[in-house]
């Protein structure tokens, strides 16, 4: 059975682009196979050093979003990165494994240095993450990892990592590792600019109010060529389109609304108004676990402490082969 590990930083609420990147995908799998899930508190310091209450509070934050979109923590082990040693070791090994040179090529590295606007001023710990990652990955010896398309270069990366590993172990001791990617890309953001992003704060998050979510539907980018309700439309590029094309079950009703929108004679407000009421319905009841779990703060905790403990056993095993394998010093 294939080993799932998967992770987010914990910088804020977690949002629809998760939900549809990751999380559903996570949900679903966690029925046919043993998944991790970690919260990746020390990857969240790597540009966030001089606010660690934030990455502190969001932990909890993170987990209660979990829980909210149906990760069952008897089925998906939940674990806190910070708590969990060997995969510190196993970064500073990898370390030595990866070219200063290879990740500045990365591009996911490159995209990330320039939203932040580092310059030259690159945290040293920002620049490697794609090696700590590597080491999240391997520590659980996972061979799928569900996450959104921008962190496709992290798991090319990582299959670098492990072929070296591999090599110099004489053996297939780590796994391969195939990036889980859903197929409907990358969720936009309500301008349809960027992607949806916790550090831009254009967000539906998973219990976003009813009022917030019809503000945000409202305040969608359509067709500016689509101005009176006769003109026809695109699709393609229509940020609703691309929402209704994520969370719309009804495919043959959509494809119709689609055909009717391209010939013209269907006004924003019909779709905008099927978006409002599907986007409810998926909300609704993650807002609703959220409010419960919001005062349960020792239960939440619980369920990490139980997870990052299973972590610690998986995680110290995989290191002590690793050091052997490799004929590392130990006493
Ligand atoms: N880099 C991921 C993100 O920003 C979070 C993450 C940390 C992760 N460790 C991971 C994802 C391991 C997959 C596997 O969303």
């Amino acid at each position: 059975m294939s080993i799932i590990l998967t992770g987010d930083r914990p910088t804020g609420p977690l949002h629809l682009g998760h939900y549809i990147g990751s999380l559903k995908n996570r949900v679903d799998l966690q029925h046919t196979h043993k998944q991790y899930i970690l919260i990746a508190d020390n990857q969240a310091l790597t540009d966030n050093m001089s606010n660690t209450q934030k990455v502190r509070e969001n932990i909890l934050e993170v987990a209660k979003d979990y829980l909210a979109a149906g990760i069952d923590p008897l089925k998906s082990t939940i674990c806190v990165q910070s708590q969990i040693p060997a995969i510190a070791e196993m970064t500073l090994l990898y370390m030595n494994m990866v070219t200063v040179a290879r990740l500045e090529r990365n591009p996911t590295i490159r995209d990330e240095i320039k939203a932040r606007n580092f310059g030259r001023d690159i945290p040293a710990g920002f620049m490697c993450y794609p090696v700590a990652q590597a080491a999240d990955i391997t520590a659980f010896k996972a061979s799928l990892v569900p996450v959104g398309e921008d962190q496709a270069p992290l798991i090319e990366q990582t299959n670098e990592v492990i072929k070296k590993i591999n090599r110099q172990c004489n053996k297939d001791f780590l796994p391969e590792v195939t990036a889980l990617i859903p197929s409907i890309g990358r969720l936009p953001s309500l301008d349809g600019k960027s992607k949806m992003s916790k550090s831009l704060g254009n967000t539906i998050t998973l219990f976003s109010t009813p009022d917030e979510i019809k503000k945000s539907v409202n305040l969608m980018f359509t067709d500016p060529e689509h101005i009176k309700v006769s003109d026809p439309g695109k699709v393609e590029g229509n940020v609703v389109f691309t929402y209704l094309d994520a969370f719309d079950t009804n495919k043959e009703e959509l494809e119709l609304l689609k055909e009717h929108y391209r010939q013209g004679g269907l006004g924003d407000s019909i779709i905008k108004k099927r978006l409002i009421e599907i986007l409810q319905e998926t909300i609704a009841p993650m807002r609703d676990t959220r409010n419960r779990l919001s005062n349960e703060h020792d239960y939440v905790m619980s369920i990490l402490k139980y997870g990052t403990e299973k972590a610690v056993v998986v995680t110290n095993e995989t290191l002590s082969e690793l050091k052997s394998n490799l004929g590392l010093f130990s006493f």
